[in-house]
């Protein structure tokens, strides 16, 4: 088991969060790349989790930043309740963070259009074309995948700005767990694991 979090101190911990947070948007084998992202279900369907992508992390405005599709379920749940939260764990480190966040869907402007701009000459770029939104339910016979073209109606990619307000900590270790509570202003508490 790593020993990394056995010295660490109060003040260095978020530095060190926000280390591994700005890391894993470059690397695709960072277990940090593909957290859970919780949000609250419309008309009490109850907590709706899916897998995400990070694509990128400010540490300097605590903003953490997801691609997704304007049409996409996550997107109606976010403008109705913009509360979050993101869930990722890392074997490597034994580490558990949850961090609570006020989302911002963004499906217009200049951050969207540089988002395409990245996305666009990818593969990716085709889960932001399709011409019919995500969980559509398919009728008999209808095609599984009904792609369409830029040129034709446009791409449907949002980026989903999170501004976290708050991470829980967990480290994992043989000679006692260590929790503790994070928050933008520098204000950190220690808790019970
Ligand atoms: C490894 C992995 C990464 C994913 N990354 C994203 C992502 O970055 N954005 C996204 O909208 N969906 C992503 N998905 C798909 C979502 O988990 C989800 O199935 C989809 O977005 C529909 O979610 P919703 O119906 O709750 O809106 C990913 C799935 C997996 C398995």
């Amino acid at each position: 088991m790593p020993q990394e979090n056995s010295e660490i101190s109060a003040d260095d911990l978020a530095t060190r969060l926000w280390q591994e947070l700005t890391r894993a948007p470059h690397d695709r084998h960072h277990e940090w790349r593909t957290p859970i992202l919780a949000t609250q279900g419309i008309d009490a369907s109850g907590p709706q989790a899916r897998t995400v992508v990070i694509r990128h992390a400010d540490a300097a405005s605590w903003t953490l930043s997801i691609y997704t599709d304007a049409r996409s379920p996550k997107c109606l749940e976010l403008q109705s309740q913009p509360l979050a939260q993101l869930i990722f764990w890392s074997k490597r480190l034994n580490w558990q963070l949850r961090v609570s966040a006020v989302a911002t869907v963004v499906v217009r402007g200049e951050q969207v259009e540089a988002a395409w701009e990245r996305v666009r000459q990818s593969r990716a770029a085709a889960d932001y074309l399709s011409t019919l939104p995500p969980g559509h339910i398919q009728a008999a016979g209808e095609p599984a995948s009904s792609d369409s073209s830029e040129s034709l109606s446009g791409h449907h990619l949002a980026v989903l700005s999170l501004k976290v307000s708050s991470m829980d900590w967990l480290a994992l270790r043989q000679d006692g767990h260590r929790r503790a509570k994070l928050k933008p202003c520098g204000s950190l508490a220690w808790l019970v694991p």
